[in-house]
């Protein structure tokens, strides 16, 4: 057992503006302890959790911020080596850079390797839960477990996909996908911290073959989740309806396989039409926005306020290697740019509402991530808003939590981020 002394921010709800204080918890002089499983046991006052707890090693962080890990609900673990290809948009993107990449995951060796690296600069962002697509290649995801599992993380992945419109060294046919996501479910979903996700890479790559096969890994095995793409870029609708020419609309083709349901994640969803924003809304599904990606490969500007005046549930993402960078703050930052260019200025509770306990509650996952509560996994992270020379200048003139919130996702990267513990256990 431990006592982790400092400051102490955590959502308690969803806040309703920026004046919302009691959406959270902030504790000035707070204390968090947890048992020797990485089990938060109490958060309170230090000088009351000190004396409850006499003999008990005290960890302190000073007047740094003991926060939740951040969850980062879409990335690609096979794509960090895919990061800052210059040029292209999605479709051009996938063929010439992001497509041969994966083929290089058929290797073994290539998977353990990057399984590690990219786990390691999750966790060194302050990520401690990842929401990941694999490769093709089963064995990816089945390394991306073991890394997992070995550091006691919360892993949801599945191996992609994908039998049509790609080179062959990253296509598998329907049955044989069927039969290796099985394989993998039953020896990975539930077990350790890791959970399956049914991955579809999205419509294009998917033959109407390959879609009943997801539908039917999703009706036998409905505690697994579903990750996919939906109306990212304006061409990869078009292509889309196309190859799906009986389908009113992209969603619609999700739909008529069963694959919407409160445990579907889609990816970008920027372009959606009224319909689909209806349908989102019957089936819980979720859209889940990935803003540097987006900026990045020129898709759009997603819609956020629209999504949540409609009832649409809403996560964040990076959405590494179209999205360029690990860190969930500089995520933040671009989510704040994007919606100032839609006349909206999405409020900092708002935002590490979504990078935290909102995505839980996205999972279903609330009552064991993203906040700091009893029962809770001590999935911690530990923020210094003085990290840089600016930082420390601008902090000068901070007043409220709130305003320093701000200043650390409009400034703040990876050296804000001092210390990462998963169940307790220090990763960085
Ligand atoms: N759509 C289908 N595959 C991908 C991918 O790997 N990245 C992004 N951003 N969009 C996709
Ligand atoms: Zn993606």
């Amino acid at each position: 057992m431990k006592i982790f002394k400092g400051r102490i921010f955590s959502f308690l709800r969803k806040p309703e503006d920026i004046n919302d204080t009691g959406s959270y918890i902030y504790l000035e002089k707070g204390g968090v302890t947890f048992d020797d499983k990485g089990i938060i046991i109490e958060v309170d006052d230090y000088s009351k959790l000190s004396k409850k707890y006499e003999n008990t090693e005290t960890i302190d962080f000073g007047s740094k911020i003991i926060f939740p890990g951040f969850i980062d609900l879409h990335n690609h673990f096979p794509q960090t080596q895919v990061i800052a290809s210059y040029g292209t948009k999605l479709l051009e993107w996938l063929n010439k850079y992001t497509f041969p990449n994966e083929s290089l995951f058929v290797d073994d060796k290539h998977c353990e390797r990057e399984s590690k690296i990219f786990l390691d600069l999750l966790n060194h962002n302050g990520i401690t839960t990842s929401v990941s697509f694999g490769s093709v290649h089963p064995n990816s995801v089945e390394y991306l477990f073991q890394e997992a599992h070995r550091r006691n993380m919360c892993v949801i992945a599945g191996n992609v996909l994908m039998d049509r419109n790609a080179p062959d060294t990253v296509l598998e046919k329907a049955d044989k996908s069927y039969l290796s996501s099985k394989e993998i479910i039953s020896k990975w979903h539930n077990v350790s911290r890791c959970k399956y996700a049914i991955t579809p890479r999205f419509a294009i790559t998917s033959t109407p073959e390959l879609m009943e096969v997801s539908q039917t890994l999703c009706a036998e095995n409905q505690s697994c989740y579903v990750q996919t793409h939906l109306s990212e870029n304006i061409d990869e609708i078009k292509t889309t309806l196309e190859l799906f020419p009986d389908q009113k609309d992209y969603l619609s083709i999700y739909d008529k396989y069963k694959l919407l349901s409160n445990k579907t994640l889609l990816a970008h969803s920027i372009h959606l039409e009224m319909n689909e924003i209806e349908r989102m809304k019957e089936t819980k599904s979720i859209a889940v926005h990935c803003p540097t990606s987006n900026l990045f490969l020129g898709s759009g500007l997603f819609k956020f306020k629209e999504l949540e005046e409609k009832g649409v549930r809403t996560a964040i993402a990076t959405d590494v290697g179209g999205g360029t960078s690990f860190s969930m703050l500089r995520t933040l930052d671009e989510a704040y740019k994007i919606q100032q260019l839609g006349n909206y200025s999405l409020n900092p509770l708002a935002s590490y509402f979504w990078s935290t306990m909102g995505n839980a509650e996205c999972l279903g996952l609330q009552d064991q991530i993203g906040t700091i509560k009893t029962g809770n996994c001590a999935d911690l992270i530990v923020l210094n808003s003085k990290s840089t020379p600016l930082m420390r200048h601008r902090m000068e003139k901070c007043k409220t939590i709130e305003e320093e919130l701000f200043i650390l996702q409009t400034l703040g990267d990876d050296r804000a981020i001092d210390s990462v513990f998963i169940a307790g256990k220090k990763i960085k």
